[in-house]
């Protein structure tokens, strides 16, 4: 038996503890903590970002963690404060965000007629009622900053609400914990909303994970999931090394733990009573090989999933860089191929930010040409064309239509 708990290798697992990453997560508790005992103010918004492209760091970890831990600590010093956690890429609406609160806060009445200003004031009546504060965590925040269809007065009336809906008691009862991956946030938070901007309290930079920092994770996921005598340390410090930031790996926890599991599951699919080195070379090696980021790929909506193949297929019959023009023409060849109308410009613009965001394009300003500069982009040169293009196919196919945007 190489398994003791197959879950504990999942995507959506989140650990109970942090070993790692500790430290900035407590920091973030006691803030809330503090905000919570001072009455009049639990309006703290505080930030957690990485760098653009670093993916699998921990940044939603540690926002999950420090928002079921004060939801927990509230609820020890009989305080009722609910976490809610929503993933804004793609930025939905003003409307669309304050119903996924609504709903999470089992508000009990719909809000799908009324205006974002109404909802809001369901919302704050509601927390008042029940004298309930709300914790609420918006995951890749960028995109809302990126987005042109999200206007600065949106932003404004859901980071500051009380300054729109004063609370009946005077009580501040909501405060947000953001998460971007992207370091220009604070760039874009000063241009677009300068009043929240300097009103941030944490802002918590998460940098790539170190081989060490990577052992100590992946000796508690093998502690947790895997039988005793199906692993040892020195497999773990291979993986580790391997993706570590300090070694030249992109320090993602969530490859050296994918690389893990497929370790033990080749090891188990070949009977093993253990895993063997050559397993966790081959689980590197085909990391290596084959990267498409499928998990990634599945959690974007169905029109960066369009741009990303009409990319590949521009890649796989030209090569090179792609003017955004060029991209532009595949883009509306593949929306027509799936029966769907092309987004607006701006809108595809900033769909393109997003993805360069994620790591998923590369862009690059093209040198001075006749009609100055352009942007060139493609994909990361790790991602092999082909596969990508198939990978792309099917997920947009899985997918089939609920998205934000
Ligand atoms: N400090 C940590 N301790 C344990 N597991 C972690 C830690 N950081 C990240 N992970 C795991 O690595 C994966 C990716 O982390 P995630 O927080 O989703 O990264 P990001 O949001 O930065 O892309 C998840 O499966 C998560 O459980
Ligand atoms: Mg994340």
């Amino acid at each position: 038996m190489i398994f003791r708990d197959r879950l504990v290798f999942d995507e959506s697992y989140r650990p109970r503890r942090l070993l790692v990453r500790g430290q900035e997560a407590s920091m973030l508790i006691s803030r809330y903590r503090s905000r919570l005992a001072d009455m009049a103010g639990f309006t703290d918004v505080s930030l957690i970002y990485g760098s653009i492209g670093r993916v699998g760091i921990g940044k939603t970890t540690v926002a999950w963690y420090v928002g079921k831990n004060v939801e927990e600590m509230a609820r020890a010093n009989g305080i009722n404060l609910k976490y809610v956690y929503l993933n804004v890429f793609g930025a939905p609406s003003l409307h669309q965000i304050l119903s996924v609160i609504a709903d999470q806060l089992g508000l009990g009445v719909s809000i799908r007629g009324s205006s974002a200003i109404e909802a809001l004031k369901f919302i704050v009546d509601h927390l008042y009622r029940r004298d309930t504060f709300l914790l609420v965590t918006l995951d890749e925040f960028q995109s809302l900053l990126l987005s042109p269809k999200m206007p600065e007065d949106d932003l404004y009336m859901l980071l500051r609400v009380y300054e729109e809906i004063p609370s009946k008691d005077g009580i501040n009862r909501i405060s947000f914990l953001l998460v971007a991956s992207d370091h220009r946030v604070m760039a874009y938070m000063r241009e677009r909303i300068p009043q929240v901007e300097s009103q941030i309290g944490f802002r918590v930079h998460l940098k790539a994970y170190t081989s060490e920092e990577l052992k100590i994770i992946l000796r508690q996921r093998a502690e947790e999931g895997l039988e005793p005598e199906a692993w040892d340390d020195r497999l773990i410090n291979m993986i580790a090394e391997y993706f570590g930031d300090d070694k030249g790996g992109d320090g993602s926890a969530r490859k050296a733990i994918l690389t893990l599991r497929s370790a033990a599951e080749l090891a188990e699919a070949q009977g093993a009573h253990r895993i063997l080195e050559e397993h966790v070379r081959k689980a590197i090696s085909e990391s290596a090989l084959s990267y498409v980021p499928i998990e990634d790929l599945r959690r974007l909506p169905q029109h960066h999933l369009f741009i990303l193949l009409a990319l590949a297929e521009l890649g796989i019959e030209r090569g090179d860089w792609g003017t955004t023009g060029e991209l532009r023409e595949k883009y509306e060849e593949v929306c027509e191929r799936y029966g769907q109308a092309p987004r607006g410009h701006t809108q595809f613009h900033s769909y393109l930010r997003e993805l360069s965001t994620l790591g998923l394009i590369e862009l690059r300003l093209s040198g001075k040409g006749m009609r100055g500069r352009t942007s060139l982009m493609r994909l990361p040169p790790e991602i092999p064309l082909d596969r990508m293009k198939e990978v792309l196919e099917a997920v947009i196919k899985e997918k089939g239509g609920e998205d934000w945007s």
